[in-house]
């Protein structure tokens, strides 16, 4: 089996999507991961399964999990030749995960305190709690899970983050059974410069690379800087996010991934491996724009002023 040396997780359904004001149609959901697997893609995330309430954009994802050719693609995922991550903040998100089919569930704690409470309503060590027993349960179940910490730099309103507490994330995500940890630059604060900091402490603090993935969004121009710097560093597995769409509504002012054809632009004109298809990509990403033009500005400045 071909295995790329760089491995992209498309972000683009779930983080892409999830603060977009205006409802993009379920079908257009359905049809953008149906072409990011066509352009390649082996890691799609395909939605969460979170209070609608929070997160309405994303009130479909049982209609989008139940959908045939969806169905279709969750079945024949198997390991590193197709994931399919679902995001679950807890048990209840991973109940439905599972009568859905979904062979893999992605957690998600903070290492700073003010993200935590604003996004899970758990302070850090009972978002670790949850983490924990909703990682338990999937493996249990039998299906992969996927770790994310956020704010690893900054976060947005306590501000530096101290990279004890990354460490101590990453630590209690590895010992849940989570077999990669992402690490989320979530208000894209991140430069090389801390990147490197950071992966040489969690090296140095015996975290193996190879279970670490970089999920840098772009709020400063520095995200693609960042994924070449923590390639350098030993990473392999990147967050990317086709059309540079998302950002998270708990924390105010960030903007998209790293745009998913930014990276691979990148990899391929180094001759490092993704196997995915640039023009394809590229294609997707101007597409989905259109869907959703306009609509993810007007939230902007509405999440920064009810926070
Ligand atoms: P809560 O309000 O503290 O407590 O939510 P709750 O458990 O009492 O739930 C409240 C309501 O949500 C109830 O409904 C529940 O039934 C419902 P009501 O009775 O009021 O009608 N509910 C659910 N509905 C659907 N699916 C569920 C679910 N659970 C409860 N799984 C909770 C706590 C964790 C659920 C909530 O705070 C939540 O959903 N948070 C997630 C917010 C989110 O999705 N954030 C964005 C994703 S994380 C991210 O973007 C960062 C990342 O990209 C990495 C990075 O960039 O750093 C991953
Ligand atoms: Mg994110």
């Amino acid at each position: 089996d071909y295995v790329p040396e760089v491995r992209i997780v498309e972000v683009g359904p779930r983080d892409g999507l999830q603060s977009i004001k205006d409802a993009v149609p379920t079908e257009v959901k359905i049809e953008l991961i149906q072409r990011l697997r066509r352009a390649g893609l082996r890691s799609i995330e395909l939605t969460s399964v979170v209070s609608t309430r929070k997160v309405p954009q994303l009130a479909d994802c049982q209609e989008v999990l139940t959908n045939p050719a969806i169905k279709d693609l969750i079945q024949h995922s198997e390991g590193n030749s197709l994931r399919l991550p679902v995001l679950t903040p807890n048990l209840k998100g991973l109940e439905i995960a599972l009568s859905r089919g979904v062979k893999e569930v992605a957690v998600f704690i903070s290492a700073t305190e003010g993200f935590s409470e604003a996004n899970i309503n758990f302070s850090v060590e009972q978002g670790i709690k949850n983490a924990r027993a909703v990682a338990q349960k999937a493996i249990e179940a039998g299906i992969a899970v996927r770790g994310y910490v956020s704010c690893i730099f900054v976060d947005p309103y306590d501000g530096p983050t101290n990279p004890s507490s990354v460490l101590h994330c990453v630590q209690e995500l590895l010992q849940m059974g989570c077999y990669e940890v992402s690490l989320g630059d979530t208000t894209g604060a991140g430069t090389p410069a801390k990147v490197a900091t950071l992966i040489r402490y969690l090296e140095k603090n015996g975290i193996p690379l190879k279970r670490l993935a970089g999920h840098f969004h772009d709020t400063y121009g520095q995200a693609v800087a960042n994924v070449l710097q923590a390639y350098i560093c030993g990473i392999r597995v990147f967050d990317a996010s086709v059309g540079g769409l998302g950002g998270c509504p708990f924390a105010p002012g960030a903007k998209g991934n790293v745009a998913t054809e930014d990276v691979v632009l990148m990899f391929q004109n180094a001759g490092i491996q993704t196997g995915i298809n640039l023009a394809d990509l590229v294609a997707t990403g101007n597409w989905i724009n259109q869907q959703v033009r306009g609509s993810s500005e007007s939230l902007r400045s509405d999440f920064s002023t009810d926070t």
